[in-house]
């Protein structure tokens, strides 16, 4: 259990780097969680007006996910990849420098996608870019897009022609599953302003 253990707690330190949070101070942005939705996303770093940083944000926070997983599943195994990746993502949404208040979780989720199934990470990706653009809302597009990953996991694994293994398996599907609640649970607000019809679209400046 000590390895195990040790993964989980050198994934969850990886990620739970604020990026959104240090990348706004460095450029001089003031504290992010104090504009907007008050989250440490790419989504509201995107509402201080820097669509660089906000795309930065989201490769960074993506990254430190599918940097964890892909580590831990080259040199140790899957079972690694999953407990580190889990880690990653709770440290994302539940960091330590932050009391615990930390992000929603959907770049690190879609990063680590692509890291356990690079084919479900794509779909993951296509989902959210086509709600966005057509709905024009971060959290929607988070919520169906997460809502349908162990879907195209599940759909991968039996469709695969080149066997289970290498585009998914019920433990990466369950995987899934688990951060796709804790990214419904992490999104309560969010979904209580999307059945308000108060949910800000994206490209809307002020909320
Ligand atoms: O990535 C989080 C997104 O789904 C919602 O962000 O800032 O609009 O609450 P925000």
């Amino acid at each position: 259990t000590w390895p195990y253990l040790a993964a989980v707690i050198v994934g969850y330190f990886i990620g739970s780097i604020p990026f959104g949070l240090v990348l706004t101070k460095l450029a001089g942005l003031g504290d992010v969680r104090k504009i907007g939705s008050g989250n440490i996303g790419a989504t509201n770093v995107l509402r201080t007006g820097n669509k660089g940083l906000a795309l930065a944000t989201l490769l960074l926070d993506g990254g430190k996910g599918a940097l964890v997983v892909l580590l831990a599943y080259t040199y140790l195994t899957q079972d690694y990849a999953v407990l580190a990746g889990g880690g990653a993502f709770l440290g994302h949404l539940f960091p330590v420098w932050l009391k615990f208040k930390g992000g929603k979780g959907v770049a690190t989720f879609i990063g680590i996608m692509f890291a356990i199934s690079w084919p479900a990470g794509l779909a993951v990706g296509i989902t959210w870019l086509l709600v966005a653009f057509t709905l024009r809302y971060s959290s929607l597009s988070a919520l169906i897009s997460a809502a349908l990953a162990p879907a195209y996991l599940y759909g991968l694994m039996v469709l695969s022609p080149i066997g289970n293994s290498y585009f998914g398996d019920v433990q990466r599907i369950e995987f899934a599953g688990v951060m796709a609640v804790l990214i419904f649970v992490r999104h309560y607000q969010n979904i209580g302003r999307l059945l308000k019809g108060t949910e800000p679209r994206i490209g809307k400046k002020k909320e």
